[in-house]
């Protein structure tokens, strides 16, 4: 029997002092409630799931309601789940607006395909019992501000309140892990970032569970997830190897983050070279939360 664990992230970045507490507290109601789907006999993947979709709900983090748009003003939505005792994935790109596009990501777990992208995705998603909302209803006033500010930089940026992602653990210590994000503030229509690419953002197998969050091409271009979890399986410290694949990333691949770790065993680890990452975890033991 394993302890079980619920470890979030609610972005990596820097969030104004003012709001540090409200981001950080965000995510131990998160863990929260990922932990209350554990202690009632939930699986990993279910709590995982659960924590995220309460992220997605919360309009300060860069997912579902509150999350970043593209350079012309449109949502365009990444998330992936993985069940680390099968190795199933599902996985959506570019999703036309809805409300937790996790929960559309976890419907497509049993399925023979791994990631949907685009308007066939929401199709899929339709077919399948999820309801389509309106741009606007996803859309604050925060984030068209946002996206003023990075459109008046010419680029497209991270900012603040990032892609959330969360990795848990049940009493058998089977492992999952699930990130969502509405990508880079002013991202180009079409982008794809490494939150729904299975082995960049996300990762789970027997060994380790990883969501990753921050400039998304670096942990792509690193495979950054699969490495790390790969790495820990071999034999590597957990905490160790996570903070050097981050270093990786910054160092070789010129991008800023920080991802969540779990192992079948250990405690919950997190990391980052951003200038910070809300974060938040429970277990029957203790919990917490941070930035
Ligand atoms: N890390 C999220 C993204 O770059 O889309």
């Amino acid at each position: 029997m394993s302890v079980p664990l619920v470890l979030v992230h609610g972005g990596a970045g820097d969030v104004p002092e003012d709001r540090r507490e409200r981001h950080a507290r965000g995510c131990l109601e998160a863990a929260r409630a990922g932990g209350a789907v554990l202690a009632a006999g939930g699986s990993a993947v279910e709590a995982a799931v659960a924590a995220v979709r309460v992220l997605e709900d919360d309009p300060v983090y860069n997912a579902g309601r509150g999350c970043a748009l593209t350079r012309d003003g449109h949502v365009s939505l990444d998330a992936a789940v993985m069940d680390g005792a099968t190795l199933d994935v599902g996985a959506v790109a570019v999703l036309p607006p809805f409300r937790n596009p996790i929960a559309v990501a976890h419907a497509l777990l049993r399925e023979p395909e791994v990631l949907l992208a685009g308007p066939e995705a929401g199709r899929w998603a339709e077919a399948h019992g999820f309801e389509p909302v309106a741009e606007d209803e996803l859309i604050t006033d925060a984030v068209r501000a946002r996206l003023a500010e990075a459109l008046r930089e010419g680029r497209a940026r991270n900012f603040a309140g990032g892609t959330v992602g969360a990795v848990a653990r049940d009493v058998e210590g089977r492992l999952a892990a699930a990130t969502s994000t509405g990508g880079t503030m002013g991202k180009a229509p079409g982008r794809i970032g490494d939150s729904p690419v299975v082995g960049a953002g996300t990762y789970a197998c027997a060994e380790a569970a990883v969501s990753a969050t921050g400039d998304g091409e670096s942990f792509l271009r690193s495979v950054f997830a699969a490495r790390l979890a790969d790495a820990v399986a071999a034999g590597a410290d957990p905490a160790a190897e996570l903070r050097r694949r981050l270093e990786e990333a910054r160092d070789r691949y010129a991008g800023l983050g920080g991802a969540i770790l779990l192992t079948p065993e250990g405690p919950p680890l997190r990391a980052w070279t951003s200038r910070g990452m809300s974060h938040g975890w429970w277990s029957p033991e203790d919990e917490g939360c941070g930035i």
